[in-house]
């Protein structure tokens, strides 16, 4: 089949390189040049894994093509997919200027039946504004239909080869023949293509994302009731956890959650809920106790610190919103920078990928290592933000020579308390008990 996917974000060009790879000829249109202009000498722009072989081998078998003009990557398209971002506006309302502008563009261009997609996770209602938006310059036939993708961010080609489940909004029959064609590779295994309205498709994502932030979110708030009640937060989750009801999957506490996604989604679902005069009281919980939880340890530090960070050094281990990612849009190690910065802290910085994205927004009030050891030379502290499978077995010897005194603030629970006793750390992290 001929697909054409509009955007090469994350999503974009995860959708389009995995389509080629089921054999379909793919291409992608963004109206960035410079980002094209690589794409098309074969060089990749995000940090994915497993992404960039699948992407070279495609373009290598002509099934996959870059443009920057929608009318040439559409031709002959018989599906066109939208991979656009839609930033909260600044009510924290989804921003469709980008779907919308491309909906415009499209109409007049379209020169036989088409199937337009909506990738991006977008508000109930954005298809038929989409559909409204097309039809106003179109002379043939077509459908739009709400297909959201639920991957996640360092595993999101296997996300995308092997959904768990596809959901895919669409009244049209003939548009579901070919969302049905199309996807038939991805779930040979078995797993379910959910069919329903489009309405529904939009809703389902924001309701999945919003769960899956509140499961996280009350998980944080336990965590927090543990560390009053001296209850260890470890065996609260594995117990609850071997519940099938409740499920062992991201019930992990920790500085709050972070990334392109959960925020934003949790946001633009309570502003719908408040446009129709509902009030989703539990997102507005979800919010509030995030906000609170990325700087929680903070306190600590300045308390274990007496009262006067200045001065102080601390080791920053972990950037990225979460590990296998470059990606560090609302990530909590940034809010704890701020922070830090702020109490006249000084920063010795590392992270696997994602310190490049940071000297972009931080630049030099903090320093970058190349190693957690390089960081760690001669601070006051560790702190973890990001729990880096790196971090997890260490070479204590080394890391307890070269610190200046032997303190974690562990944002992620990444060592087991025994670990911490034995190598004479004090060690504080979320919803366990402290070692002195
Ligand atoms: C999330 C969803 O998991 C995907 O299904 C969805 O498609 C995607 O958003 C999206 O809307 O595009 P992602 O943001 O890549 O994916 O990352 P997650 O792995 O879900 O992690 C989100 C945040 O939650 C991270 O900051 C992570 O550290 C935090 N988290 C996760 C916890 O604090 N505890 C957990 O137990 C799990």
């Amino acid at each position: 089949m001929k697909i054409a996917v509009v955007g090469t974000g994350y999503v974009g060009l995860v959708t389009g390189t995995c389509f080629a790879e089921t054999g379909n000829t793919v291409t992608c249109i963004d109206i960035d040049q410079e980002k094209v202009k690589k794409l098309k000498n074969g060089k990749i722009t995000i940090y994915e894994p497993g992404l960039e072989q699948l992407f070279e081998r495609n373009i290598k078998q002509d099934r996959l093509f870059f443009t920057t003009s929608l009318a040439e990557g559409i031709q002959d398209a018989k599906v066109i997919f939208l991979a656009l971002p839609t930033p909260p506006g600044e009510d924290g309302s989804a921003d469709l200027k980008y779907i919308l502008k491309v909906a415009d563009d499209l109409g007049p261009l379209l020169s036989e039946y088409t199937v337009i997609v909506d990738k991006s996770t977008v508000p109930v209602g954005t298809a038929d504004k989409v559909r409204e938006r097309i039809s106003k310059g179109a002379k043939v036939d077509f459908d739009v239909v709400s297909n959201p993708e639920f991957l996640r961010e360092g595993v999101a080609v296997e996300d995308f080869m092997k959904p768990e489940r596809v959901v895919i909004g669409t009244t049209s029959t003939r548009a579901h023949k070919i969302m049905e064609t199309l996807y038939a590779p991805f779930v040979r295994q078995g797993n379910p293509l959910v069919f329903m309205d489009e309405r529904s498709a939009e809703l389902t994502k924001y309701a999945a994302n919003s769960f899956l932030a509140t499961k996280i979110t009350f998980m944080n708030e336990i965590a927090n009731l543990c560390e009053l009640l001296g209850a260890d937060v470890d065996a609260v989750r594995k117990g609850m956890g071997t519940d099938s009801r409740i499920g062992k999957r991201f019930l992990f506490p920790g500085i709050g959650y972070g990334g392109s996604c959960f925020p934003k989604d949790v946001q633009a679902l309570a502003k719908s809920a408040k446009d129709t005069a509902y009030d989703f009281k539990i997102l507005k919980a979800v919010m509030d106790v995030n906000t609170y939880q990325k700087t929680k340890l903070i306190p600590k530090i300045k308390e274990f610190f007496g009262g006067n960070l200045k001065g102080k050094t601390i080791a920053m281990w972990g950037l990225a919103f979460k590990p296998h990612t470059d990606d560090i849009r609302e990530a909590p190690s940034l809010y704890n920078i701020e922070a830090l910065l702020q109490e006249g802290v000084n920063i010795r910085a590392h992270d696997p990928e994602g310190m490049e994205n940071v000297r972009r927004i931080v630049g030099d009030k903090i320093q970058y290592f190349n190693n957690p050891y390089e960081a760690a030379e001669g601070a006051d502290a560790v702190f973890i933000a990001t729990e880096w499978p790196e971090f997890r077995t260490p070479d204590f010897e080394k890391l307890n020579s070269i610190l200046k005194s032997k303190v974690i603030f562990d944002g992620r629970n990444v060592y087991e308390l025994d670990v911490m006793k034995e190598q004479g750390y004090t060690y504080f992290s979320i919803g366990r008990e402290a070692v002195n």
